[in-house]
């Protein structure tokens, strides 16, 4: 990277750089030579940490570790950063208990509002929050009062999930009946048909610009290996309908399936930059981008287009010292 004479380059703080949401974004950024990018992330192998500069990386607690904000807030004293962008669902609501301290020490947080926030990361409020916006699968807290009126198979789900943990599949009502109590669960009507993922692209004050529908052809371990965009104008205006419903702000995500009639029903919204971001650049809108210009105050496009992509991916490697492995700052 290349240092821009005079002019101070605007430093961004990337977390959860092992992750490949962050390694997008991080390598998006960086094509500006305005822009220096900044990496952390809780574990010194990740591999995010080592497209930077040694003097640009940083080791942060966990999300949900007592004084993870407080943390992250050091780090960014320490490196000068002025945007931060998170990148792990365990990170944001932390984040934004304290976005009124990190606007006073001058790091701007690209974060969605407090509400979006709290519906998106709670299946069950969101379900409710979308109905009347888009079609919403039958959704109910777990345990239901009367299971002899859904349809079988249904799901299993913990209400602020991630990465597909804890779901399952249940074939009956005795099933049901007889599954253990589960704090914090919800049950929801089955969705048989094909998945699709949208990426959102929205400003600062929730206007959708970009609704990019991906088809997710191959997952491994819940990462989408292989896949492709897809123009369809019920994707795209779903896509943005959630997003206006629930306020999301910046780069989110809005995952949906179809019903046993063929008709799109909401699965859940990430509100954070996806794995999959990589693909939804290479069809032609760079969320990274324009998200950071609209964080920093600039107008972005009425309608961003895309064209259809498909991408395949495989491993890459970077090698470095052991001693830059064991010397990250925490
Ligand atoms: N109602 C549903 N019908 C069919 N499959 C579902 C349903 N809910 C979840 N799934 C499956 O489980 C996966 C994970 O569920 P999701 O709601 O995306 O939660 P998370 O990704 O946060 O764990 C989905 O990608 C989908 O394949
Ligand atoms: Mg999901």
């Amino acid at each position: 990277m290349q240092r821009s004479e005079g002019r101070r380059r605007l430093r961004v703080l990337v977390t959860g750089a092992g992750g490949p949401a962050a390694i997008a974004v991080m390598q998006s950024l960086a094509e500006d030579p305005a822009v220096e990018v900044l990496a952390a992330d809780m574990d010194n192998w990740a591999a995010g940490l080592y497209l930077v500069p040694p003097s640009g990386r940083a080791i942060i607690p966990a999300g949900d570790a007592a004084g993870f904000a407080a943390a992250v807030a050091d780090q960014c004293e320490r490196l000068r950063v002025d945007v931060l962008i998170p990148t792990v669902d365990a990170e944001l609501r932390p984040l934004a208990a304290v976005r009124h301290q990190f606007a006073a020490a001058g790091v701007q947080l690209m974060l969605a509002p407090d509400r979006a926030l709290g519906l998106a990361l709670d299946k069950l409020a969101l379900a409710s929050a979308c109905a009347g916006h888009v079609r919403v699968p039958r959704t109910e807290a777990y345990p239901v009062a009367d299971p002899a009126s859904w349809s079988y198979p249904l799901i299993v789900k913990p209400r602020m999930g991630s990465g597909s943990r804890d779901v399952s599949v249940l074939g009956s009502a005795a099933e049901l009946t007889a599954a253990p109590a589960r704090d914090g669960f919800l049950v929801q009507e089955f969705l048989p048909g094909e998945e699709y993922s949208v990426d959102v692209l929205a400003d600062a004050g929730g206007r959708v610009c970009a609704a990019v529908p991906r088809l997710r052809a191959r997952i491994d371990s819940g990462v989408s290996v292989a896949g492709r965009t897809v123009r369809d104008d019920d994707l795209e205006t779903f896509g943005a309908s959630v997003a206006a419903a629930i306020g999301l702000t910046f780069i989110g995500n809005v995952q949906c399936r179809r019903d046993r009639t063929g008709q799109l029903a909401l699965l859940e919204v990430n509100p954070r930059p996806p794995g999959s971001m990589p693909l939804t650049i290479a069809s032609g809108v760079d969320m990274p981008k324009l998200a950071l210009a609209a964080l920093r105050g600039a107008d972005l496009p009425v309608h961003a287009e895309f064209a259809e992509t498909a991408m395949v991916r495989f491993l890459a490697e970077r090698f470095v010292t052991v001693a830059e492995v064991e010397g990250v700052l925490a």
